[in-house]
């Protein structure tokens, strides 16, 4: 049984221990990433001798817990602008630790009816912002398993026959080779094969071009993907006319908005999805732009019957006559988090506008870098940003260098990747510290490393 006052105690000290965390982080006052070796970590946090012997208490803990905190990564930091993951609010973070306490896994109703009411209600808003009226969804841990999960709908709605007899041969998906990994990850999962992934023709910075049509003669299409945004660039297919060309041929359309969905709920960034509303699929991440930790993800389908066609199982101990409630014939996963109520909270604390403005405010300082870069010498960027992503180039630097050095004294996080073969640095504003000094800093600092 809990000891009530130990619980206390500790809860006590865990949240005066994150506030002063979450407070020197968006301050910038402290390192912004920390990569100590596991083997000396492991030794500073005592891992080993506490796995072994246990017996932790609360003055143990406060140690434990400061240092744990202070080699991490912090992404409230105003120089965290590396990979796509939130920078937590904290009516989110109540959430988590509400899970934690509780464990009502959802996906079966009788097992948490709150927690599970909490996902039907984010989820009729998820499909209301995204214009799915008759829509179904269910929420899954993380766009990949959200992908897959889309697809494997796409599949039910081609080929119902493939869950009982396999895979037919002839199925093929047609995505850009700049699509998220798990686009093509799914595939071979889904039994289909790397062959079956067709590369939709592109601009030069990665976008559809639906003009271009690959050779699928003998072919059967299983979905056309499009990105809204792309991982690599941030930049939006344009969803209106990918989704009357799929309507036009009655092809299954999936929108990855596992990032950029989320632009929605600002009015000015809205219509970047235009179109969005004739996808068959869409996947959207709360834990990208919505401010929740990881994992919580949504997938939304226009007709909620494509959803339930999706798996079809047979568990006696789970699965029998109706199944009310439950979401559990929807998803890969058989227990699941409370993920609901991670996204209802900021939106109870912050409300749809609030969570709109975090999106335009993340953008805009996006946009921000983009025109601060562009006046000074040797800095090229090659496309106006649309989203909070902005690749760029100093010079003809050593631009995996550039990172690493940035990296290496924990001032600045940034990541990179390839545009047409070339490699760019990448910005990916997450936190809302990050303000036009941060940035005017960052660019004095790629130049400073480069020149000096
Ligand atoms: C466009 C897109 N789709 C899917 C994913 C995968 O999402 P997750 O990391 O939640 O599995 C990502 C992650 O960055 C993404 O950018």
């Amino acid at each position: 049984m809990w000891n009530i006052d130990e619980f206390t105690k500790a809860a006590d000290i865990t949240v005066g221990e994150l506030a002063a965390y979450v407070d020197r982080s968006q301050r910038g006052d402290a390192p912004v990433v920390r990569r100590e070796p596991p083997r000396e970590l492991a030794g500073r946090l005592r891992l080993g001798e506490l796995i072994a012997d246990g017996g932790m208490t609360p003055e143990t803990y406060r140690e434990f817990l400061r240092t744990f905190l202070d080699e991490g990564t912090r992404l409230h930091h105003p120089a965290y602008m590396a990979h796509q993951s939130a920078s937590p609010d904290f009516p989110a973070a109540l959430a988590d630790f509400i899970h934690g306490a509780t464990n009502n896994p959802m996906a079966i109703y009788e097992m948490g009816a709150a927690a599970a009411t909490v996902e039907f209600e984010v989820l009729r808003w998820m499909l209301a912002k995204v214009g799915f009226p008759q829509g179904g969804g269910v929420l899954t841990h993380g766009g990949s398993l959200a992908n897959l999960t889309a697809l494997l709908a796409a599949r039910a709605r081609v080929a119902p026959q493939a869950w009982e007899e396999g895979v037919p041969g002839d199925l093929v998906i047609l995505a850009p080779p700049s699509a998220h990994y798990s686009v093509s990850r799914a595939a071979s999962i889904l039994g289909l094969g790397q062959r079956a992934m067709v590369p939709l023709a592109t601009d030069d910075l990665g976008r559809i071009d639906i003009t271009q049509l690959p050779d699928i003669s003998g072919k059967r299409v299983m979905a056309v993907v499009a990105a809204a945004c792309a991982t690599g660039t941030g930049l939006y297919d344009d969803l209106r006319a990918i989704g009357e060309w799929c309507r036009e041929r009655d092809l299954w359309f999936h929108v990855d908005g596992a990032h950029g969905a989320s632009a929605l709920l600002s009015e000015r960034h809205a219509p970047l999805l235009a179109g969005i509303e004739l996808a068959d699929s869409v996947i959207w991440d709360a834990h990208k732009m919505l401010r929740t930790s990881a994992l919580a993800a949504a997938v939304l389908v226009r007709r909620e019957g494509d959803l339930d066609a999706a798996f079809k199982q047979e568990a006696s101990y789970l699965f029998y006559g109706d199944q009310g409630f439950d979401l559990i014939g929807r998803t890969v996963e058989c227990t699941k988090a409370e993920l609901g109520l991670k996204i209802f909270l900021n939106l109870a604390w912050r409300g749809e506008r609030g969570m709109g403005e975090h999106v335009a405010g993340r953008y805009a300082t996006a946009h921000r870098f983009w025109e601060l870069a562009r006046r000074r010498e040797g800095f090229t960027l090659p496309y106006e940003p649309e989203s909070n992503i902005v690749c760029f180039r100093y010079g003809d630097a050593d631009h995996a260098a550039i990172r690493e050095r940035l990296m290496a004294d924990g001032s600045f996080y940034l990541t990179s990747t390839e545009l047409n073969g070339v490699r760019h640095l990448r910005v990916t504003v997450m936190s809302p510290a990050t303000d036009d000094a941060t940035l005017e800093r960052l660019l004095d600092a790629v130049e400073a490393g480069w020149t000096s």
